[in-house]
């Protein structure tokens, strides 16, 4: 049963299930476990293990909010419950259906460059075929048509971050969706992480020295009370090599659609 105005969900020990008060709505592989991992190494933050593709799913969506509030981790009053789901970002119903549970909340986008993305993507399915042993095509397959770059590939639709900015901007003001800049939070993690700290009014406890360089690993790993771990070996795997020009294509097709992104923020990122 759902008790209190916020919908919280008591346990006997007076630890509680909270409705999040932050979303990572995506977008998918741009850092998104990333950056849960990191913010949770904050003490007032409590993060949703899994994905809980509440908003995205008729069929979770139609169990109503009772059941995402099921989802959600056991926490303290004065903590801050979020959940990531990377498809929210691309999936046109899901701002509306967000709003309607809280206007107020803020919300968390982590995006990289859109062709590193594109291939991150293909990489992901690649291996979740190889897993089951099923044959993949080459991500030439996929990026050429007629000779083209095929513009119906899938992928190439998700880093057209301008399209899916311009849904959640008819629900949510700007400054109410925090930008991570994902190519910064695998180069230089800390700095990313503090604005995250500041944008969610945390006190600032996490530490430079929660990071540290795993060369073998070649990414940021996480020191946690003196427990060190890295992501899951599935993140930051290596990706194809592209042909030159073909990735010069891809550069060129995302040119405009980057420039209209950072009109549409007001602020500009490094990408090709
Ligand atoms: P790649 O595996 O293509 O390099 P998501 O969690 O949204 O699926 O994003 C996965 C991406 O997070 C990885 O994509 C990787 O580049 C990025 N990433 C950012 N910081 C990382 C870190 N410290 N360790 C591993 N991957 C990290």
């Amino acid at each position: 049963t759902v008790q209190g105005d916020m919908g919280d969900r008591a346990a006997p020990n007076g630890s509680v299930q909270q409705l999040p008060r932050t979303i990572i709505i995506g977008v998918r592989k741009g850092g998104t476990r990333a950056l849960l991992e990191m913010l949770s190494l904050h003490p007032d933050v409590a993060a949703a293990e899994n994905e809980v593709h509440f908003f995205d799913w008729e069929e979770h969506y139609s169990h109503g909010l009772g059941w995402y509030l099921s989802q959600m981790p056991y926490s303290s009053p004065h903590q801050l419950t979020v959940e990531k789901t990377p498809a929210y970002f691309t999936s046109p119903k899901v701002p509306e259906r967000v709003h309607s549970m809280n206007p107020a909340i803020r919300l968390l986008l982590i995006l990289r460059d859109p062709s590193e993305r594109v291939l991150s993507d293909y990489t992901q399915v690649f291996y979740n075929h190889l897993q089951k042993r099923k044959p993949y095509p080459t991500i030439e397959e996929f990026l050429v048509r007629d000779g083209r770059l095929n513009v119906d590939y899938k992928a190439l639709n998700r880093s057209l971050y301008h399209v899916h900015m311009q849904n959640w901007l008819r629900f949510f003001p700007l400054r109410h969706i925090h930008i991570v800049d994902g190519d910064r939070l695998i180069r230089d993690p800390f700095p990313e992480i503090q604005k995250v700290e500041r944008f969610l009014q945390l006190s600032p406890q996490i530490n430079a020295s929660n990071f540290y360089f795993n060369k073998t690993k070649g990414f940021y790993c996480l020191r946690d009370g003196g427990r060190d771990r890295c992501l899951h070996e599935s993140k930051g795997r290596a990706h194809p090599q592209v042909d030159p020009k073909l990735l010069s294509k891809l550069y060129e097709y995302f040119h405009e659609p980057n420039k209209k992104f950072f009109e549409l923020v007001g602020r500009t990122f490094d990408w090709h």
